[in-house]
Order: structure tokens, then C-alpha cells, then sequence
């Protein structure tokens, strides 16, 4: 278990008053950002706010923040060097833009096409102006239509819920965290607060009280909800099981009873690729069959979609999104940011980056005779900022209404665990023992997301490959050794001096 630590310096409003019912000015003079000196009027803290980001910029461009005012609120994808700078395009300049056009491609074809045109659009970032306004995404549409648009995100301090948090400021919108800390850390949203260069409102509030949830929505106006808030190891809830119903299944009532009476309607909801047990054909359509499912993890992902589903068929006011995510692998590009599995991790990646570092012996690898490429089984993986990508295309979604869908959030990509352990030693230069071990029951020979309909309605391509994710995961390993636990090293030759 993190350290709960409740005396942050996030910003949280004390004033009974609903900020959506405060003018803007009062919203810009209460955002608080890390460093900013005192200055009292509006406009001196959006000028200091500025100046902040810029000040951020010149001492940390080790963080991949950026020097140029057009890029500097898009710290969530892959910058390229220039002048021995990081440039980040702007929000929604890479993953929208650009791929607006290829929304029929094969999802494979997809990722490299994005990945090809991500390297382009720094040249069109510094253009932005000139730029089309799209009807889904662009700079100017993002500053406009969201903001003011206040997001509560539930587990928003988790590992997909962090990196989510980080896009959602990006792209402007006004982000509330509700959450535990019974599984993550505040420094990991000191951490965001110091990539977006914006400030979060974060309440620590545990779901399973229906009071604390409504304390939380009596401050604010919400527009949606992003649900992360849950326990999520499958074998834990096997041994657990009404610990995990509680926390899941009451967590998440309580939370639509008090959305219900707020008049709040708009949800994004975590869901799995577990809902399908073990599925017919891959790869997987969302209009597969859903279950049998076996641990109690993955039922309480299913009966929340039934839950769902029933209340948007008797209430036609209400709209989810169900992200039925793949394998989250993979850490912002910074280091900053990333997974933090406590104890003995349950996914494939976490756990062999343990090995790496010494802190397990091998891996096992379960299964060698599948009908695979090499025997061994195939996931989808899919790095988590595509993920946080997926997010908030849902969002946009939503606001078109469109009552209860699913979408498959995956890249329809398979690798295999060997693939996996050849491309994580390729990227560390370590060597990975592993030792092969009974099929577990259970598992499938290979499971893969067909992500078109999401490609299709939601406009959202991920774009990073197996080589991202795993270079990602490795570099926030390296500089954060102990997770959050311990400040980050900042320099690849510390992180060396460390490991010694
Ligand atoms: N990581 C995966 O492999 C994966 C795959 C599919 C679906 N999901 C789902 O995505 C969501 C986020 O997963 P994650 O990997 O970021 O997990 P995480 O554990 O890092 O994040 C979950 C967050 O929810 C908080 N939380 C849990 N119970 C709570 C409660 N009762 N009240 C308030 N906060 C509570 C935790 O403190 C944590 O910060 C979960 O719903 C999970 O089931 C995750």
C-alpha cells in the first residue's frame, strides 16, 4: 500500500460555491501552479502562469518539457530533439489531426501511419494557427470547448488514471480527482501538475462512501465522469472476493446514485478486455460474445456494464462509454510518470522489469505449445498515453449522445511473451532468464482487440509500437527505481550509480 499522504499542496477549492457558476477571471485567479510566486490580480497570474512554464521549460529539459510557447501544454507524446530540445506538438495536434484521414485503415496499417505522421506535425505545430478548424480536434477547439468543462475523475492518481489526467489538461478541460490513495501516490500527481503546468483539484475520497462522493458533487457542476476507481488484481480477487465486490460493485453504485441525483449523466467507464472470457474468435469485436467470466475482478467489470446498460435504457438522458482496454503497458516519455505495481506485479512487463532489476530471479512463461508464432501466448498491448489518447476521444464522443457503446481500446497488434522478453533486452541490454511452465488454465492461445470501431467512431488511432512501450517502461524504471517512493534520479548516470 502507498503512503496516504493527505497534506499536498494540489489544489483544492474550499469555497462551497460551484466553480462552474464563478466567471473565468475568478477561475484564472484561483489556479494555483507549483512555484508561482504571489502575485494577486488575473492577469498577473496568468502572466506569472506563463512565465512559470517557461521557467519549467529553461531548468527541466530533462523532463521533455518544452522552451516554446505552442508546444508546452502537450507533454504527452513523443518528443523529437531539435537543437538538443524536446518539442511536443500541441493538444490534439498528433493523434486527431493528422489522422483524421485514415480512418478506414487496418489498425496495423494505422499505428505506422500515425507514427509517420507524428514525426511530422512539429513543423505543422509551429503553423497552428493556420490550421483548419476541425469538427472533432484542434488547438484552438480543444481551449475553447472545454473549457469549463469540469471532469471528475474517480482513481484519478492510478497509474492509466494519472497519465489519462495529464491529456484531459492538455486538451484544457477542468479536471476534479476523487480517489483513495488505497493504490497509488500523490506524487504522481505533483508529478502531473508539474508536466501540464496546471494545477488539480484533488479530494481524497473513497467511494464505498456514498457521503464522500456527495460532498465531492456538491462543489462542483460536472459534465462527465471518467470511472477508474477500482481494485483490479485478478488473483487477489479470487482470495477476496467481497472485498472486491464491495469496493467495485457498492464503489460504483454509490457513485451513479450520486451522479442520478446531481442530474450528472455523461460517464466513461473502465472496463477490461476480461469481460470477454475466453472469446470465440480474435480478434476480439465488441459485438462478441461477453463472459463467461471466472475471477471476480473481471464479473465486477461485467456487471457494471450491465448496470450501465440498464440505466441508459431507462433513462435515454444518459451516455457511457465503455473502454474495454487491452493490455495498459509502457510510462509517459518523460519518466516521470508510470506504473507503480505494489508487491509482486500481476502483468507480464511490470514483472520483467523486476528481473531486470534483480528483484526476482526469472520470469515464467506459461505455455510454450500454443499455436502461436513461437508457442507462446499473444496479447494486444497497448501503451498507456494511446490509452489516455482513447480517453478522451470518448469524451468527445459523448458529447454526441450516444447512449451505452463499447469500444475495443487496443492496437490489434499481437505480440508474443518472447517477442516481449527479446524487445525489453534489446531496449535495456539486459539479459532476461525465464523459465517455461504449464499452460495455466484459463488462458487463451491468442487475444487481440479489433479496434476499428473505435478507429471508426471515435476518431482515435494509437501510435506508439512495442518498442515505445517498452523503452518508455524502462526509462521511468531506471529513474524511478522505488517508484514514487523515492524522488526521480535525473540522469541515466545516476540510475546506473544506483543499481550498483
Ligand atoms: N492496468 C490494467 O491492466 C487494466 C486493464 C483493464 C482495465 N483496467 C481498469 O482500469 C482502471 C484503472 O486501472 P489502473 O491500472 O490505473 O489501476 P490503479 O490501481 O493504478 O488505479 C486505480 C485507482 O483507483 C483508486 N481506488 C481504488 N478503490 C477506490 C475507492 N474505493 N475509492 C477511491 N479510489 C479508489 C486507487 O487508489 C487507484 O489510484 C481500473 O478500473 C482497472 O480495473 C486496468
Amino acid at each position: 500500500m502507498s503512503p496516504a499522504n493527505t497534506s499536498s499542496h494540489l489544489y483544492e477549492i474550499d469555497s462551497g460555491q460551484k466553480p462552474n457558476n464563478m466567471s473565468t477571471e475568478i477561475i484564472v485567479e484561483q489556479l494555483k501552479v507549483l512555484d508561482v510566486g504571489s502575485s494577486s490580480s488575473p492577469t498577473a497570474k496568468r502572466r506569472s502562469f506563463s512565465h512559470h512554464r517557461r521557467k519549467s521549460s529553461a531548468s527541466s529539459t530533462h523532463f521533455g518539457l518544452s522552451s516554446s510557447p505552442h508546444h508546452s501544454f502537450m507533454p504527452s507524446s513523443r518528443p523529437i530533439a531539435q537543437d538538443n530540445q524536446f518539442l511536443f506538438p500541441p493538444p490534439g495536434g498528433v493523434n486527431s489531426i493528422e489522422c483524421e484521414a485514415e480512418n478506414t485503415a487496418h489498425p496495423a496499417k494505422s499505428v505506422a501511419s500515425a507514427r509517420h505522421h507524428r514525426h511530422t506535425s512539429i513543423d505543422r505545430a509551429s503553423h497552428i494557427k493556420t490550421l483548419p478548424d476541425s469538427n472533432t480536434r484542434s488547438y484552438t477547439n480543444y481551449y475553447d470547448v472545454n473549457r469549463n468543462k469540469y471532469v471528475l475523475v474517480t482513481g484519478g492518481a492510478g497509474y492509466i488514471g494519472s497519465h489519462t489526467v495529464l491529456e484531459l489538461l492538455s486538451c484544457n478541460y477542468e479536471i476534479v480527482i476523487i480517489d483513495n490513495l488505497c493504490n497509488s501516490n500523490l506524487e504522481a500527481l505533483r508529478r502531473v501538475e508539474k508536466l501540464a503546468g496546471r494545477s488539480i483539484n484533488f479530494h481524497k475520497c473513497d467511494i464505498t462512501s456514498e457521503q464522500e462522493i456527495d460532498a465531492v458533487f456538491e462543489k462542483y457542476t460536472f459534465w462527465a465522469v471518467i470511472h477508474f476507481a477500482a481494485l483490479k488484481a485478478v488473483g487477489e480477487s479470487t482470495r477476496l472476493p467481497i472485498k472486491y465486490y464491495h469496493n467495485n460493485l457498492t464503489g460504483s453504485l454509490n457513485l451513479l446514485r450520486v451522479m442520478e441525483k446531481h442530474g450528472v449523466k455523461n460517464m466513461v467507464f473502465s472496463s477490461s478486455a476480461t469481460v470477454y472470457g475466453e472469446p470465440e474468435t480474435t480478434p476480439v469485436r465488441e459485438s462478441a460474445r461477453l463472459g463467461p467470466v471466472t475471477n471476480p475482478y473481471g464479473k465486477t467489470k461485467l456487471f457494471i456494464e450491465e448496470v450501465l446498460r440498464d440505466q441508459c435504457e431507462a433513462d435515454s438522458d444518459w451516455n457511457v462509454c465503455l473502454l474495454r482496454y487491452f493490455n495498459p503497458v509502457g510510462a509517459h516519455i518523460s519518466g516521470l510518470i508510470g506504473e507503480h505495481p505494489q508487491g509482486v506485479p500481476n502483468n507480464l512487463l511490470p514483472y520483467v522489469n523486476k528481473v531486470i532489476q534483480g528483484h526476482l530471479p526469472y520470469l515464467q512463461v506459461f505455455g510454450s505449445d500454443y499455436d502461436t508464432i513461437d508457442g507462446t501466448g499473444v496479447r494486444d498491448y497497448i501503451h498507456v498515453c494511446d490509452l489516455a489518447t482513447g480517453h478522451v476521444a470518448a469524451l468527445k464522443k459523448l458529447e454526441k449522445k450516444p447512449r451505452c457503446v463499447a469500444y475495443n481500446l487496443g492496437t490489434g497488434v499481437g505480440y508474443s511473451v518472447l517477442q516481449i522478453i527479446k524487445s525489453m533486452e534489446r531496449v535495456t541490454g539486459a539479459h532476461i532468464p525465464y523459465k517455461i511452465a504449464d499452460r495455466r488454465p484459463g488462458d487463451v492461445a491468442t487475444c487481440t482487440a479489433d479496434a476499428t470501431l473505435a478507429n471508426r467512431e471515435l476518431e482515435w488511432y494509437p501510435t506508439r509500437t512495442m518498442d515505445d512501450m517498452c523503452e518508455d517502461m524502462w526509462r521511468w524504471t531506471r529513474r524511478n527505481p522505488n517508484g514514487y517512493d523515492s524522488p526521480m534520479l535525473e540522469s541515466d548516470e545516476e540510475s546506473d550509480e544506483a543499481q550498483k
